[in-house]
Formats: structure tokens, sequence, C-alpha cells
């Protein structure tokens, strides 16, 4: 029992690390949460650094959710479902002990959880995601349409851990965004510079 509590601390202080702020402070010298949507993710550090920090930021956050899903394997213990250790490193990215309890938008690191649950429904994800970028040219919108149809998809598959996961995460990460919701219904969300959205 001591070896699941000191795993779950693991996972949440992996989830925790607050990538996108120290790679811009340690690299660029740039606070993000104080520029664009303020966010510490991927798309915001990709919008204010750019491309090379938002894919480094990208792979971390992942890395983050998946590490933690596997620990149970590096530590060797079968008794628990993997699914909440990744759903640890998702708290932490989100209440953030390094970032006074607040933190990201929880879609990164649940992707990464997914990378090492089902690596099939990572790349669903993955795909999903990427062609409502391409569509919308909202990240945003991507990642809000993309939950609810990983949940559906988890359906078929029988696996009630993951369904009942991916349902609350959909929620999760719906109100994590209800700042960029309004947004894409006033009209006036930011978009990234690529993609069909840019046409309209
Ligand atoms: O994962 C975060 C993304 O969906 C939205 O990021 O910075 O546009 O609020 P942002």
């Amino acid at each position: 029992i001591e070896k699941i509590v000191l795993m779950f601390i693991i996972a949440y202080l992996l989830g925790s690390i607050p990538s996108g702020v120290w790679i811009g402070k340690a690299f660029f010298h740039i606070d993000i949460r104080r520029h664009g949507s303020g966010n510490i993710g991927t798309t915001n550090t990709y919008r204010v650094l750019g491309p090379i920090a938002g894919s480094v930021v990208m792979a971390m956050d992942i890395s983050k959710g998946a590490v933690a899903t596997l620990l149970p394997m590096f530590f060797h213990v079968a008794t628990i479902n993997p699914l909440l250790f990744g759903l640890a490193a998702i708290l932490g990215h989100t209440f953030s002990v390094f970032d006074k309890f607040k933190g990201g938008k929880a879609v990164a690191t649940s992707a990464g959880m997914l990378l090492a649950y089902k690596p099939s429904f990572f790349f669903l994800a993955a795909g999903i995601w990427i062609l409502i970028i391409l569509l919308t040219s909202m990240v945003s919108l991507a990642s809000i349409i993309t939950f609810p149809c990983i949940t559906i998809a988890t359906f078929f598959i029988h696996d009630t851990y993951l369904f009942i996961l991916a349902a609350v995460l959909t929620v999760f990460i719906i109100y994590r965004h209800w700042a960029n919701i309004k947004r894409i219904l006033h009209g006036n969300e930011r978009m990234v510079p690529f993609g069909l959205g840019n046409l309209l």
C-alpha cells in the first residue's frame, strides 16, 4: 500500500510540472501566463513562443500522462487500474503544486494517458484533433470535440473504466475551456495561422 501511495504522489508531481511555464522562463525569459490566452499548454506556447517550443511542451505534457499511466508497470503493481495514475497526472497538470494549484486544460496530459493505455485511441484522438484544427483553425474547438468522440469510441470496446474516465474528462475539459467556448460563440476565438478557418 505504501508503494501505491508513493506512485500516486509521483504521478501527481509529474503531472504538476508546468512545462510551458518553465520552458518559457528558462529559454525565452517570458511568462506565457501573461501572454495570449494565458494558458500554460501546447497551444499557447506555440502561439507565444513558436512551433519548436510548442512541440517540446506538447511532447513533455503528453509524456507526463503516459509515464504516470505506466507507473504500475515500472513498479510491478498489477492490482490497480493504470488509468488512476493517468488521472493523478491530469489533476497535477490542472491543479499544479508548482503553480499555486492552477494549471492547464488537461488535453495533452489526457492524450498521454491514452497513448500509454490504448495507443490506438491516442492515434484516433490525434487524428480527430488535427482534422478539426485543419477545418476550423481553432485548437480549443478541436480539443472540446475530440473527447466526446473518444468517449463514444470507448463505449464500443467495452472497457468500462476507460469509458467512465473518458466521460469524466469530457465534462472536465469542456469546463476548463469555458472561456474558449464563450469566445467561439462570440466569434473571437484565437486561431492558428493555418487551416480552413482562416479563409472564412
Ligand atoms: O489545450 C488547450 C487548447 O485547447 C486551447 O488553448 O491557449 O487557445 O486556450 P488556448
